[in-house]
């Protein structure tokens, strides 16, 4: 879990079925409310819809480079900001050309809050990427199914009561698994009051 990030860049070899398999036998591990299950992981090869979704990750890109103001990263540079940066616009630019493209799809649950439906799909998609870093593979969240939900929909097939969550991008990894970076725990962690962090020391 400490060096499971996300990965981006990722090697040409092929990922082997039952390294997939079990990646995907664990996403079916998952919780969800009610034991109900409302998932479908659509494995994505088809050339045609790879194709969609390269178009999707580079539209994704010519968005976020506007939005949030990102700025133009040299070559060179080796902070861990500018190496994201730069692994994202690759990332965004192969697109659909990753290894694997694992899309999450969840049914939502009369009644329920986009939470619940969001709970009820998540804690797979973890499961899955931990399977993947367990067995040296990387993966990737994404969002790019944004760009490309209708023609996903029709190509695929999904039925007009179910959600898109994420698409995964998976590979074995082309570099090493860096540690995460993260808060503290004591910023992350309280104990009964909101300002009073988490301690292992008992008082
Ligand atoms: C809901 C959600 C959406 C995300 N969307 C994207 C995305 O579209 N593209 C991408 O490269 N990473 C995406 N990520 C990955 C995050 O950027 C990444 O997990 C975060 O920056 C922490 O980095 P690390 O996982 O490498 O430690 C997403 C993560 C989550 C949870």
């Amino acid at each position: 879990m400490s060096s499971a990030t996300a990965v981006r860049r990722y090697r040409k070899e092929p990922v082997p079925d039952d390294v997939l398999e079990k990646c995907l036998l664990a996403a079916s591990w998952a919780p969800s409310g009610g034991n109900g299950q409302p998932w479908r992981f659509v494995v994505i090869r088809s050339s045609e819809l790879r194709n969609v979704i390269t178009a999707a990750a580079r539209q994704t890109w010519e968005v976020m480079k506007d939005f949030y103001r990102l700025p133009a990263v040299a070559a060179d540079a080796d902070d861990p900001k500018s190496r994201v940066l730069r692994a994202m616009a690759e990332h965004m630019n192969v697109g659909g050309d990753a290894p694997e493209l694992v899309l999450f799809c969840v049914q939502p649950q009369r009644g329920t809050t986009e939470m619940q439906q969001a709970g009820s799909i998540f804690p797979a998609v973890q499961n899955f990427l931990l399977a993947a870093r367990a067995q040296g593979l990387g993966a990737a969240i994404t969002l790019w199914h944004g760009h490309c939900e209708p023609e996903l929909r029709a190509s695929i097939g999904i039925p007009d009561d179910w959600k898109i969550a994420t698409l995964l991008t998976v590979g074995w990894a082309a570099g090493h698994h860096r540690p995460v970076r993260r808060k503290p725990l004591t910023e992350a962690a309280v104990i009964d009051q909101w300002d009073r962090p988490w301690s292992s020391e008992k008082v």
